[in-house]
């Protein structure tokens, strides 16, 4: 989908859009059969108020209708799309759902081009209309078929998209659309990686995938092997890996988009490219979706090719820890003690708790940068879905105000693009239950609070630095009939970066 700018001038704005030339015009009408001011300048011979009378469209939020022949319209067909009750601006949700009606319908069209018109969004600005467009468009047409041996090859569909803006609005639409298409990108990068079967998209492949994203966008990159990752003394990262063939890599990337001496915002992600659950072997339903427990690798990596393609002047660099987690006669017992890099002993009551074991060396890695943010983001536990279910990703930091201030930075980033965040506690309460009588403490703090004790336990490696967790178990993917990865939480990130580097 090709996306561009079409600017109108305010002067004419009143007669304009009849004047428009293209295969489709999309013009959104309310409900209590009014039109917009597009649909008033569409409407020279009655024919989109007749529609509404009729019955044909009712206007409400994501009802639409195609008509052709519009008398004095140049455009060859107008697509009405409902945008809900009647107002100066109309709702995110209703804009939402208006967007994704009118790339429904293009998808089907024996059309080329069309053009948008934006209408005004309570409380949105441009940008915001740009991106939750864009973002629409593409997740409509997302398909993983890679591996089906019959593709889905539909010829027919709008490929070419102009959004319609006032001129005064030029510079900052042409900006939003070009940090859109990169976010979408990223997002489209992402979700390929999670949907990917688990012995494609192996630790290897990841370290391949980020090596092309460095050459692509001029990151420096480094990929550690199993003896590298043996000489930094990551003993609980390799614990994981004991019991599987599939050889361990640590990625690191770094886009220096920023001055060279400014401290960059370092990004972690969860890369277990598939987690049986190791010898605490998890129930066999549903199994196959732990292929999407490198959600977090596949997001920092998704959210660098965004950088990268923005080319944002802010330093930001991606660590992925990445192995499988696999049940064999080598694989990690309940009862192993490891030594973390960061010298912490951790007794591993639950081969299942791997995510934190491979998070920790990664995050006692990270010191060496004297980051200015940490943000580690993982399918870390199934008690997150179990308290914030699949809308919200948990965010959890430590509660003072140099945490707090990153934590509303993430939680507002959420809110602009819709990929939203919810904050849970960290409390020295809940850390008492990461004892073990052997070892500084055990990897799972029993079935009270998962997601907190699990936070708690990553909290212990993030002393020297200001950090949050982004426990992303609910939101990474969906299951059932629409199974595939969502492209959270890239959209987060990137917004998140976008406004560190304003
Ligand atoms: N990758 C899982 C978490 C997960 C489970 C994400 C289901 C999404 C859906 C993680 O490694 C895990 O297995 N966590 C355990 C922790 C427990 C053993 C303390 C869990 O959540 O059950
Ligand atoms: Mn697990
Ligand atoms: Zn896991």
């Amino acid at each position: 989908m090709d996306f561009s700018i079409k600017t109108i001038d305010a002067k004419s704005t009143s007669s304009a859009y009849k004047a428009i030339k293209t295969a489709c015009i999309i013009a959104g009408v309310f409900e209590n059969k009014k039109l917009s001011a597009v649909a008033v300048n569409l409407d020279q011979q009655g024919q989109i108020v007749a529609a509404l009378k009729s019955g044909d469209i009712s206007g409400k939020a994501g009802s639409s209708l195609l008509l052709r022949n519009v008398g004095d319209v140049a455009a060859e067909r107008v697509l009405l799309v409902g945008l809900g009750t009647e107002a100066k601006t109309v709702t995110e949700k209703s804009f939402q759902q208006a967007v994704q009606a009118a790339a429904r319908n293009l998808a089907g069209l024996g059309a080329n081009d069309a053009v948008l018109v934006l209408p005004a969004v309570e409380g949105r600005d441009v940008a915001w209309a740009i991106r939750t467009t864009v973002i629409a468009f593409r997740e409509s047409i997302f398909r993983t078929d890679e591996l089906k041996s019959k593709k889905d090859t539909s010829s027919s569909g709008v490929k070419k998209l102009a959004i319609a803006v006032n001129a005064s609005d030029a510079t900052v639409a042409k900006t939003a659309l070009a940090q859109s298409i990169a976010l979408a990108n990223g997002m489209d990068l992402t979700k390929e990686l999670g949907n990917l079967p688990p012995n494609v998209c192996t630790p290897t492949y990841l370290a391949t995938t980020a090596k092309k994203i460095a050459a692509d966008y001029g990151m420096a990159t480094e990929i550690l092997d199993r003896k590298q990752i043996q000489a930094l003394k990551m003993g609980s990262f390799l614990s994981v890996s004991n019991g599987t063939v599939e050889p361990p890599k640590f990625i690191v990337l770094k886009h220096q988009g920023g001055k060279a001496k400014d401290a960059p915002v370092v990004l972690v992600g969860k890369g277990i490219t598939f987690d049986s659950g190791g010898i605490s072997l998890k129930p066999g339903a549903g199994m196959d979706e732990m292929k999407y427990d490198m959600g977090g690798a596949a997001s920092v990596i998704g959210t660098m090719r965004a950088v990268g393609e923005m080319k944002l002047k802010l330093n930001v660099y991606a660590i992925i820890p990445t192995c499988e987690n696999m049940p064999s006669g080598s694989a990690t017992r309940p009862g192993d003690i490891v030594t973390s890099m960061s010298g912490q002993t951790i007794e591993v009551l639950n081969t299942d708790a791997e995510g934190r074991l491979i998070l920790c060396d990664a995050l006692t890695y990270a010191e060496r940068f004297k980051p200015a943010a940490v943000v580690d983001v993982a399918t870390l536990t199934g008690a997150c879905v179990t308290s914030l279910g699949h809308h919200n990703s948990g965010l959890f930091t430590r509660h003072d105000d140099a945490h707090d201030k990153l934590a509303a930075e993430l939680l507002a980033a959420g809110k602009q693009t819709g990929d939203t965040a919810w904050r849970m506690p960290i409390e020295e309460a809940y850390n008492e239950q990461l004892k073990s009588n052997f070892a500084d403490m055990a990897n799972i703090g029993g079935p009270a609070g998962g997601s907190i004790t699990a936070a708690c336990f990553l909290e212990r490696f993030t002393k020297q630095y200001t950090w949050a967790h982004l426990d992303i178990a609910g939101t990474a993917w969906k299951s059932g009939a629409a199974k595939g990865s969502t492209g959270r939480p890239v959209p987060l990130l990137t917004t998140f970066l976008i406004n560190r580097a304003a």
